[in-house]
């Protein structure tokens, strides 16, 4: 196994993609919006405290793990101790779960890519996307009307993940992360050059970074802050720890791991820029404020964009089209990702092979993924997304270092990175990942369950929220422990 295991071809490789995985479309359309809400500069106080107090801790957490273990998560959480193996299914069948609507969401994004050479939503960009392209019913239950252009959108989103995964990690992971993440800092660039030229940019500029000290006395912030560093690092899906599996021996994790943090962050930051210029933009055209234009998630992409790209000056259609290419390349270094985090632990613990283990992933993939192009889809994403959030991967990322604290021993993982590391971690380190880091998302985690439990989410009747919801985040409990089980007796 450890003789021909797939490794990365360079170090530029393998941070290449570690940032293509974490860069994704929270970047993209929820780090400004939530800054802008939660304070403004003054967020990135509990920012930066959730950053270097859990974010990198934690990514450097999974590197390490999967580091020492040279495994996928299964299999490194049953060389911990047997009973742990179901934590390491759990954790791909997340990311499994979050693929599959994910992917649908590419897909969205590489048809607006063609949208925006017609500006095919001009005439009334909500409209557009609710009604001509989504037909969304408003009921999760409504299964019929398959969106024909969605469904060969996200059947093409499946094949090109499908070619690069089945590529290997050197030749098809490595090689295309190469190609993405130079195009995508190129999208970036022209979307946020445009962006804080257009006139009125300052002001939406000055609404995202002036400082709000008041907000950040409020504790749900830094709580909140928490949340969003398992989900926009990747962590707590198993992908850092199958991507640092296939390091070489030699590698400077340490080193790696902090590039990679620092990266998101900033990438996050530099678009931040570029959506409130935009949005400070619209908010001029129409002589509104920009709390009026201000929104984030799928809302800002393909609705409050549109409405600016419509109102641009000169060539609209190449805003639009940097835009909607820089949300689907963003989107699919992170699915590849996703995908091989699933496709690693197939491997590692079933003997299939590269090519058949991506091949079944996609295939149980794809036709998952298409009851979300149906009429009731973006009810059945929204809610699979909210729930799977907090009881996926929060829940995960809590469990994994409760466990690697308390039931294995960090200083393995510590000595073994540290070994081949020009940095080291030390005992800062340990006291993040045993003490603080489980504290804040403990409490963020009691909360989110508190707030479900007392209002229907999204103001969604009950029957959707169980039956897309609580039942699909049970199952994913149950089907990890069917899978340790049965996994266990072939090795
Ligand atoms: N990190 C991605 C983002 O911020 C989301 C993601 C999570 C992507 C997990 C892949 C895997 O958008
Ligand atoms: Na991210």
């Amino acid at each position: 196994m450890e003789e021909n295991r797939d490794q990365w071809g360079s170090r530029l490789g393998f941070i290449l993609a570690t940032i293509g995985s974490a860069v994704g479309l929270g970047n993209i359309w929820r780090f400004s919006y939530q800054a802008y809400e939660n304070g403004g500069g003054a967020f990135l106080f509990p920012y930066i405290f959730a950053l270097i107090t859990a974010g990198i801790p934690l990514l450097l957490l999974e590197m390490g793990f999967g580091f020492f273990t040279r495994n996928s998560a299964p299999s490194s959480f049953r060389k911990v101790k047997e009973k742990f193996e179901w934590v390491g299914w759990w954790s791909v069948l997340v990311a499994f779960t979050v693929t599959v609507y994910y992917i649908v969401i590419i897909a969205w994004s590489l048809l607006f890519v063609f949208e925006s050479f017609s500006l095919g939503w001009t005439a009334d960009p909500e409209g557009f996307f609710f009604g001509e392209f989504l037909g969304f019913s408003g009921s999760a239950f409504t299964l019929g009307g398959i969106q024909w252009k969605i469904f060969f959108a996200l059947l093409a989103v499946w094949i090109i993940n499908y070619v690069i995964i089945a590529g290997g990690v050197e030749k098809g992971i490595e090689k295309a992360s190469k190609i993405f993440m130079p195009l995508l800092a190129l999208m970036v660039l022209i979307i946020v050059l445009r962006g804080v030229t257009l006139p009125g940019a300052m002001e939406g500029v000055k609404a995202f970074v002036t400082p709000d000290f008041s907000k950040i006395l409020d504790f749900n912030i830094w709580v909140g802050a928490y949340g969003q560093i398992f989900f926009t690092l990747s962590l707590g899906f198993g992908i850092m720890i199958a991507y640092s599996s296939y390091l070489p021996k030699k590698s400077d994790v340490v080193k790696n791991g902090i590039i990679a943090g620092l990266a998101n962050s900033i990438f996050s930051i530099v678009v931040g820029f570029g959506v409130f210029g935009v949005l400070g933009y619209m908010a001029q055209q129409q002589g509104v404020e920009i709390a009026d234009v201000a929104t984030s998630g799928i809302g800002l992409a393909f609705i409050a964009f549109p409405k600016a790209i419509n109102l641009l000056p000169g060539l609209p259609q190449l805003f639009g089209f940097a835009f909607f290419f820089s949300l689907t390349i963003a989107g699919l270094s992170s699915s590849i990702s996703l995908i091989e985090s699933v496709v690693s632990s197939l491997i590692d613990n079933f003997s299939l092979s590269r090519k058949k283990a991506v091949t079944l992933v996609s295939i149980v993939g794809f036709i998952l993924g298409v009851p979300m192009v149906t009429q009731g889809g973006l009810a059945i994403l929204d809610i699979v997304d909210h729930f799977v959030n907090i009881f996926g991967l929060l829940l995960v990322g809590l469990i994994e270092m409760l466990i690697l604290s308390y039931a294995f021993d960090l200083d393995k993982i510590k000595d073994n990175m540290n070994a081949s590391s020009d940095l080291h971690v030390g005992n800062g380190w340990k006291a993040m990942i045993k003490f603080i880091a489980p504290v804040f998302i403990g409490i963020g985690f009691v909360q989110s369950t508190i707030s479900e439990l007392s209002t229907a989410y999204g103001g969604y009747p009950v029957s959707e929220l169980m039956a897309f919801g609580w039942f699909v985040v049970a199952l994913l409990v149950i089907a990890a422990v069917t899978i340790a089980n049965n996994s266990k007796k072939r090795i």
